[in-house]
């Protein structure tokens, strides 16, 4: 944790908890780490993963362009200055209104589905979206390169659908492939270039291929950039990727505070931050590292639970932690990414707050939503009266 122990301490007073914190150095250490090992490569930002300005303007001067998929995110990428990395829109049911933003955008669009090459504006620029349909080591919501999955057309369909773009006016660049987030061998990558490759006497020399992201932030991106350079080299193309998780799970921590305890058998810590502010345990049984901001002599087994009047609204089953007690501080870790950007308000929970840590100080980079902003969108009687 590079974040000292007294600076958090102080930003929960300040800030209050939940709040979540960003190292502003790791998010630049893993920007520069990504460049590194994809030298030569176009960088794009997948912005689900954190699509605060902050970072988006970080990324953008760091030469990393954006990967958006909706209207909201291409509308950040404008909020943030459009990057000179430039901007990729992506989605399997993509509105006008979306297409007519990313072409205002100048950004390229990745055809999933062959209905869309009448549907986008005059003379775009796009990629053609393949789901290779291969195995994917992850979580069955997150594997989007399987047959299954609704994203992308088979290898069959690539050729005429190119052909189909081409002679509608668009500018094919090249091919777009994404197995999946958070993958976890790395091979599972080599195996779905390899389905790519087996097009290349079909298509020929391609502008760009673009491998999309998935890579876990412990992950081995030198074995991963070699895999796709082969593939990209291999169609004389450009290589483009979409890295979310890497470049900003590891920077971001939830900060949360012990509201108190209970023993019915199991050792409950029941902390002030959920499945409302973070949803990845319960969405998909995903295990986050604790980190208690607290001594104590005595250490036990505990569930780690939310408020949340759900039974799934847990943190975590079976840590071992000293014992808590009301107040004490529980940071929660590799929660930089998909974090933040799937809180949410229901049980009119707020969302949390979020700050930088510049290594000296503490830059608050969203306020704490409030209470009252809950139901400005609710109409009086006066309004929706018919
Ligand atoms: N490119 C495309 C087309 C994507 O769909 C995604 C993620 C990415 C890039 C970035 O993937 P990453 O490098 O972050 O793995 N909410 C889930 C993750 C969903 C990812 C969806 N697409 C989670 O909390 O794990």
């Amino acid at each position: 944790m590079p974040i000292p122990r007294h600076a958090l301490t102080e930003a929960a007073a300040r800030l209050g908890t939940p709040l979540y914190v960003y190292d502003a150095a790791e998010l630049d250490a893993a920007a520069a780490r990504v460049q590194a090992a994809f030298a030569g490569a176009q960088v794009f930002y997948a912005v689900k993963a954190n699509p605060n300005l902050h970072l988006l303007r970080r990324f953008a001067a760091a030469g990393l362009g954006f990967e958006c998929v909706s209207l909201g995110e291409l509308a950040r990428a404008q909020a943030a200055g459009v990057p000179v990395g430039g901007v990729i829109l992506n989605g399997p049911a993509k509105t006008d209104a979306e297409y007519a933003a990313a072409a205002r955008l100048g950004a390229t669009i990745v055809v999933d589905r062959e209905e869309e090459a009448a549907l986008l504006p005059p003379g775009s620029r796009v990629l053609v979206r393949v789901n290779p349909g291969a195995a994917v080591s992850t979580h069955d919501h997150l594997a989007t390169g399987a047959a299954r999955s609704k994203f992308g057309v088979t290898p069959e369909q690539v050729l005429p659908l190119m052909e189909r773009l081409r002679d509608e006016g668009h500018d094919v660049l090249g091919l777009h492939v994404h197995i999946g987030s958070a993958v976890e061998r790395e091979g599972d990558f080599a195996d779905a270039f390899a389905r790519v490759l087996a097009l290349r006497p079909q298509t020929g020399k391609l502008g760009v291929l673009n491998v999309g992201g998935g890579w876990l932030p412990g992950a081995d991106l030198g074995t991963i950039a070699a895999q796709a350079r082969q593939a990209a080299a291999a169609f004389g193309a450009e290589l483009w990727v979409e890295p979310g998780r890497y470049l900003v799970a590891s920077a971001g921590w939830l900060l949360t505070r012990v509201v108190g305890t209970k023993r019915t058998g199991r050792n409950f810590c029941l902390v002030d931050a959920g499945m409302t502010e973070f949803l990845r345990p319960m969405l998909y049984g995903a295990s986050h590292p604790l980190y208690p901001l607290w001594d104590a002599l005595a250490s036990d087994v505990w569930d780690v639970a939310g408020p949340a009047c759900e039974s799934g609204d847990m943190i975590a089953r079976g840590v071992t932690l000293p014992t808590p007690q009301r107040g004490h501080l529980l940071l929660i870790g590799e929660a930089g990414a998909y974090g933040a950007s799937m809180s949410s308000t229901y049980l009119s929970r707020p969302r949390p707050a979020e700050a930088l840590w510049t290594g000296s100080e503490w830059q608050p980079i969203r306020r704490r939503e409030s209470v009252e902003s809950l139901w400005t969108l609710e109409m009086a009687d006066s309004e929706s009266g018919d």
